[in-house]
């Protein structure tokens, strides 16, 4: 019997927010699924949040689950957890958040948390358009565990986020390292490199060396946007909240290109010959897209 704490077994028996959010047309309102896992491995989650366009809040959030006790304990929590929050808030939600908020979780039950928050993850780039990252076209790790199709960056993302210290809390927490076990000694290595990074010193800004700690910095901020990412974003946020505007007013914009964080754009129809171009520029894409994709971003407009 496992050793479940009063919250857990409260969120069992009477879960939060089951079942999934029926389809609306309020206007100013969209809907959002993530989903993580396959019910021919035993687990899965999908998530459902309603979400307020003009304020990107989570008015609301609800689950359905095909697990165990603490994965339907731990998707009630979190849908508990997100209500209310902004996307980007959202975002910052961790595995370990949602295991304080049930009072904690058996270690060998913590990849239930861990399903929560991709779920999450999930809903949200479902939502923003951005192709969630897997093991084929993540730039940042190579495959590790072939059994369960986990990524060098994920084992060393739950390493940071939980500062796990051995191979086996790893299973516990995303099943790596949990079948033929060939991966172990790998998943030892990225834990040894995790710790010699987190204490690694480092030059401050008057050339002194100090320590960092690489867990506490990455925990607290959301992991950045990839390229393909962000590029499919800043074109998301063109086609559905720039275009409509612009078109309205006779003119449009075609992405040309990005190159780090300068967006280049081609003006075209009355944009293109207004005088107010910069203005448009300024106001209707740049401050748009800096508020939903990079606050670091430059429009630039090039000739067509
Ligand atoms: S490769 Fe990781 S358990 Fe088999």
């Amino acid at each position: 019997m496992w050793d479940y704490t009063d919250k857990v077994l409260e969120l069992f028996y009477d879960p939060k927010n089951q079942g999934e959010i029926p389809k609306t047309d309020e206007p100013g309102v969209k809907l959002a699924t993530g989903e993580i896992g396959s019910i021919a491995c035993g687990d899965a989650l999908r998530l459902h949040l309603k979400v307020e366009v003009e304020s990107d809040k989570i008015l609301d959030a609800r689950f359905q689950t095909f697990g165990c006790t603490s994965a339907i304990a731990s998707s009630s929590a979190l849908t508990e957890m997100v209500k209310g929050l902004t996307l980007d808030e959202a975002l910052k939600v961790s595995n370990k958040e949602i295991a304080d908020y049930l009072g904690g979780l058996p270690e060998a039950k913590m990849h239930c948390s861990v399903m929560g928050q991709e779920a999450l993850e999930a809903a949200i780039y479902n939502y923003r358009g951005i192709p969630l990252a897997t093991h084929d076209d993540d730039d940042e790790g190579a495959l590790v565990c072939s059994c369960f199709g986990i990524s060098e960056s994920k084992i060393r993302r739950i390493v940071i986020e939980n500062q796990l210290t051995d191979a086996e809390q790893v299973t516990n927490y995303v099943k790596a390292g949990g079948g033929c076990g060939s991966c172990l000694a790998n998943i030892d290595d990225i834990i040894k490199s995790v710790q010699q990074e987190s204490t690694a010193p480092t030059l401050n800004n008057y050339g002194v060396k100090v320590a960092t700690n690489i867990a506490i910095s990455q925990q607290q901020s959301p992991r950045p946007l990839t390229n393909v990412q962000k590029i499919a974003l800043i074109q998301k946020v063109l086609d559905e909240e720039v275009r409509p505007v612009l078109i309205a007013d006779g003119g449009d914009v075609e992405l040309y290109d990005v190159d780090g964080d300068h967006v280049k754009v081609l003006l075209q129809g009355a944009c293109g010959s207004c005088s107010s171009s910069t203005a448009t520029l300024k106001i209707a894409i740049e401050a748009r897209l800096q508020e939903r994709v990079s606050k670091n971003l430059i429009v630039e407009a090039v000739e067509p």
